[in-house]
């Protein structure tokens, strides 16, 4: 079957997280990618987080897939004739060094288009133009500067960051969209550009709901579905909303049966205002279908402390598949807290390759999360990270590149 990004060549310069996310994204969806390593080394990833001794780290090994890998030392003259080539043989750069790095290396974007004027250079950095430009970040930095930390958590603890890797796989799929999108513009340009996608911004265009409701604070004073309502008081900026749902339907995370053991016996609880009486019935509190104090959204909302409350009583005598299964037949939005471990076992999620399991030569079989994006003409096999240099002799032999002229660039610790 052919692919989506069939014919498409992609120079990944990436390491770490953010910049492999998109650069395996785009391998699953068609493209040769191309990985570039330091020889010896490799990218840091390999190593971190070691689970078994000498085998790559499943840090790196899922989020390289269906890579090709080739070392090259690109701060020897030799080395960097080889990169001047696969410059010239690709269509996509894309790398995620601190910002400057592939300044000092030579590889201006100048240089770069020079050597191939359809060439897209793509990058992922910390922060766009502005006063932190110059700075090194990883994850967490960029969910602490781009709104999320300040706005998650609970209101009387400390700014928190979630488990989701919005700032570095976040802003990977943010890149990947521009590079398509580069990609398509090409076809009638045909130039190559520049694509950023800053870490900060991405994660606030993912906290873009908190943003609206800065400016709702700002007009009215106070946000009716927040929790610190209509008790507690508001300040200047957007509070910590705790597990409240967000939007204008109220949510909540109740404990299920176990809850005393089990620390996932939860469910997530939205009272939707269309299925209201349903809600109110399966509680076994129909009065609260008439009762002018719960019958609309907007009373409701004076009380959703004590209505969630009384529903935790309900969830409470249910496990969280039993309370989906009761839930479910009546439409009542809801959804069970699921561990990594239930994730991991979970045969819809493998039917559908999300959740795949990939033998490797050296650690052996372990699972992965395959393609979150199906495209019903281009089908995802996901095929497993390479080994450090595994195709240096093949990419270079592509290029054109002889036995002889390989092994002369090994002697010279080239790549
Ligand atoms: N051959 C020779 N040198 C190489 C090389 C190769 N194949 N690949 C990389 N290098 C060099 C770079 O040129 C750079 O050298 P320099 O500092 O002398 O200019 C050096 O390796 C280190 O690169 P750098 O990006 O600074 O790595 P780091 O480990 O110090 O920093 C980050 C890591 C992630 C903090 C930094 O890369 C960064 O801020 N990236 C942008 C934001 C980002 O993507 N963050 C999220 C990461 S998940």
């Amino acid at each position: 079957m052919s692919k989506a990004l069939n014919g498409v060549r992609i120079l990944d310069f990436t390491h770490v997280q953010s910049g492999p996310t998109c650069t395996q994204l785009l391998a699953w969806l068609g493209a040769d990618v191309i990985k570039v390593e330091r020889p010896g080394e490799g990218d840091a990833t390999r190593g971190q987080l070691r689970d078994i001794p000498g085998a790559d780290s499943l840090y790196f090994t899922m989020l390289n897939h269906n890579k090709r890998s080739v070392t090259i030392n690109t701060k020897k003259p030799e080395g960097k004739g080889v990169l001047d080539d696969l410059i010239r043989h690709c269509d996509v750069l894309v790398e995620n060094f601190a910002p400057g790095a592939l300044d000092r290396m030579g590889y201006t974007w100048e240089h770069i288009n020079e050597l191939n004027p359809r060439m897209i250079v793509a990058s992922v950095k910390g922060f766009g133009p502005g006063p932190y430009e110059d700075c090194k970040v990883y994850e967490n930095v960029a969910q602490c500067a781009g709104g999320s930390a300040s706005t998650t958590g609970f209101d009387d603890g400390p700014p928190m960051v979630t488990g989701a890797q919005i700032g570095d796989s976040g802003t990977g799929l943010h890149l990947a969209l521009g590079i398509v999108a580069a990609l398509f513009q090409r076809t009638s340009s045909g130039r190559g550009q520049k694509v950023l996608a800053p870490m900060q911004d991405a994660v606030l265009n993912l906290c873009r709901v908190k943003l609206r409701d800065q400016q709702r604070l700002e007009r009215t004073h106070t946000m009716h579905e927040y929790p610190q309502y209509p008790d507690g008081k508001f300040g200047e900026a957007v509070p910590r909303a705790g597990n409240a749902s967000g939007g204008g339907q109220p949510g909540a995370i109740l404990k299920c049966k176990g809850w005393e053991t089990d620390p996932n016996a939860y469910i997530y609880f939205i009272t939707q205002a269309a299925v209201w009486p349903a809600v109110c019935k399966v509680i076994g509190e129909e009065g609260w279908i008439t009762d002018d104090a719960y019958a609309t959204p907007q009373a409701r909302l004076l009380h959703l402390k004590p209505i969630f409350r009384r529903i935790e009583e309900w969830t409470m005598t249910k496990t969280k598949f039993e309370a989906m299964d009761i839930l479910n037949k009546y439409d009542i939005p809801c959804g069970p807290i699921l561990s990594m471990k239930e994730i991991a076992e979970e045969p819809a999620l493998r039917a559908t390759g999300t959740i795949v399991e990939v033998d490797h030569p050296v650690r052996g079989k372990y699972l992965t999360v395959g393609n979150p994006i199906k495209l019903s003409d281009s089908a995802t096999e996901v095929t497993r990270s390479p080994l450090l240099g595994e195709h240096t002799e093949d990419v270079l032999g592509q290029l054109g590149y002889s036995s002889e002229a390989i092994a002369k660039l090994r002697a010279a610790g080239a790549v």
